[in-house]
């Protein structure tokens, strides 16, 4: 394992490909998807043992709006990754598959984790009411999947898929900020609202900051992109 990770910085990647068996089952060479095939196999097995553990707990204890976003987040994360396995030659193919990965991965089921810790730390540290901030939950994820499955639409401008994407990538893809800036005002008013005074600054400075910090990119990631047509 050690001289696989210490391949990335000192074995040229073609030597790479050849050091991890890349023929017999090619999946190198696509951007953000550079791990040799036995790295993606450890990466499904940690997030199975993710899915795993976290379904486990799910299942002995209190089924909550907050895991159950959580399990289906973790679930999406090992179901989309499979993708990263099937790399058809024909290159508009590759690229379909390519973004259920690596679009559908930081437009769906990451936000739906990062919603779920998100409100976990806020009913930790604000004391706010479990039901408040489970509705707030609810519309944060249902904006997230409505603009990030169909928003993948702009990344299939020009890959051969048809006109019609042009104007459902752009409209929605325009829509995909707004759930990360309800994490913004969400994570600020639960703060505001709170009942109390949490000792751990440093969780109340995350939950804001990672909402800030995810606005500003879903900003820069997908509202430049749009309106093609
Ligand atoms: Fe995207």
């Amino acid at each position: 394992m050690l001289r696989l990770s210490a391949g990335y910085l000192f074995v040229p990647y073609a030597e790479l490909a050849k050091l991890t068996h890349n023929e017999l089952l090619p999946t190198m060479g696509r951007e953000f998807l550079e791990q040799p095939t036995i790295a993606k196999i450890g990466i499904v097995i940690v997030c199975l043992s993710f899915v795993f553990n976290i379904g486990m707990t799910i299942l002995k204890g209190r089924k909550t709006v907050i895991n159950m976003v959580l399990i289906t987040g973790l679930i999406g994360l090992a179901v989309f990754f499979l993708f990263s396995f099937y790399n058809p030659i024909n290159l508009a193919l590759d690229k379909f598959f390519w973004w259920f990965v690596v679009h559908l991965w930081v437009e769906g089921v990451w936000e739906l984790i990062m919603g779920a810790l998100l409100a976990y730390v806020l009913i930790k540290v604000t004391g706010v009411d479990r039901e408040h901030i489970e509705k707030w939950l609810y519309v944060i994820i249902a904006m997230a999947l409505i603009s990030g499955l169909i928003g993948m639409g702009h990344h299939f401008f020009w890959i051969g898929a048809p006109k019609y994407w042009l104007w459902m990538g752009s409209v929605f893809s325009a829509l995909e900020p707004v759930p990360f800036f309800m994490m913004v005002l969400f994570a600020f008013k639960m703060v505001n609202e709170r009942r109390i005074e949490h000792t751990n600054k440093i969780a109340i400075t995350w939950a804001k900051g990672t909402a800030v910090m995810a606005f500003l990119g879903g900003v820069y990631g997908d509202f430049y992109i749009p309106l093609h047509p």
